[in-house]
């Protein structure tokens, strides 16, 4: 007889995640006796909910909002990418220890290698907007892949300049005064912004100056196609979607709490994608 494994997502709110809906659909899909729940923690309660984990009551668990720092604080050990960027989003025990790593770097690389087959990055130029916690991400995850050099693109040069002094040699930032200059020479743009987001200001890029070699990914999911990806795509550009990222970056806890590494399916794309879309119409 299996015994149940239990993983979950905390945070709060925590009832606008979808991860729910992914590990749901791959815990079915490989028959494992387990569960995937939302759980509602306040930063308070971070530390005796953790001890749970410790105690082997549950596998481990997704993080979001607002403990996504607080949580880097609390855990044993985390991987050399996690260290740079002081948050996580997956926590999980190895060796008896409580480990947390941050998986969108790899979730927006898996994905990208997924959507542009045979596409590399090394030495290549990108463009990334936006200085958030998402973009931190996938400034460690793309200067770890060997790209050639990163311009940070945000409306508060603080933010992005933080980043770049983290970085050094790898990654210059910038003003959105820049950005029609700085289009030209990408091979890969970004959005890492919330614009474009439904409920959000638009995101205004001058498609038309990329080279039409380009690709353009846009991490934001909601709506499905945004309107950088499609005008991109009329563009004749090949573009990497923010659901593929959401997908892929919860393949390693997955894999971390029940044992087999899943598969990202267009079927599972489907589910998630009626989920976005039904939550848009209510
Ligand atoms: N696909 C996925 O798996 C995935 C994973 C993570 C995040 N995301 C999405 O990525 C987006 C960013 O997430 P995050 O965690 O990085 O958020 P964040 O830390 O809050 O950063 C938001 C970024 O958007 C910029 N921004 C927001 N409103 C703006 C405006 N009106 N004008 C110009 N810039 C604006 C901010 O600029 P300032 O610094 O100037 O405020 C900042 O650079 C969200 O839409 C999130 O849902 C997707």
């Amino acid at each position: 007889m299996s015994t149940l494994r239990k993983a979950c997502v905390i945070g709060s709110p925590v009832s606008h995640s979808r991860s729910p809906l992914i590990h749901s659909y791959w815990l079915k899909k490989y028959g494992i006796t387990g569960t995937y729940d939302r759980v509602e923690v306040l930063p308070d309660q971070l530390a005796a909910f953790l001890q749970r984990i410790r105690g082997g009551e549950l596998a481990g668990c997704n993080v979001t909002i607002p403990l996504k720092e607080r949580a880097f604080e609390l855990v044993d050990c985390t991987n050399e990418q996690t260290g740079k960027l002081k948050s996580l989003n997956t926590i999980f025990m190895s060796q008896g220890m409580l480990c947390g790593i941050s998986t969108d770097g790899a979730g927006f690389m898996a994905n990208l290698a997924d959507a542009v087959k045979g596409w590399s990055c090394t030495s290549k130029h990108v463009v990334i907007l936006g200085a958030g916690g998402a973009a931190r991400a996938l400034v460690a995850a793309l200067a770890d892949a060997g790209v050639g050099g990163i311009k940070i693109v945000n409306r508060t040069m603080t933010r992005a300049e933080a980043i770049s002094t983290e970085f050094q040699d790898k990654v210059k930032a910038h003003s959105w005064d820049d950005l029609t200059d700085l289009l030209g020479n990408a091979d890969l743009l970004i959005n890492s912004t919330s614009l474009g987001m439904t409920g959000q200001p638009p995101l205004v890029v001058s498609v038309e100056r990329l080279k039409p070699e380009a690709v353009v990914a846009d991490i934001v999911y909601a709506p499905l196609e945004t309107e950088l990806l499609r005008r991109a795509r009329q563009l004749g550009h090949r573009c990497v979607d923010g659901l593929g990222m959401l997908m892929h970056q919860a393949v390693p806890g997955f894999e971390k709490w029940f044992g087999i590494r899943p598969e990202v399916t267009d079927e599972l794309r489907e589910i998630i994608a009626a989920d976005i879309t039904g939550r848009q119409a209510d």
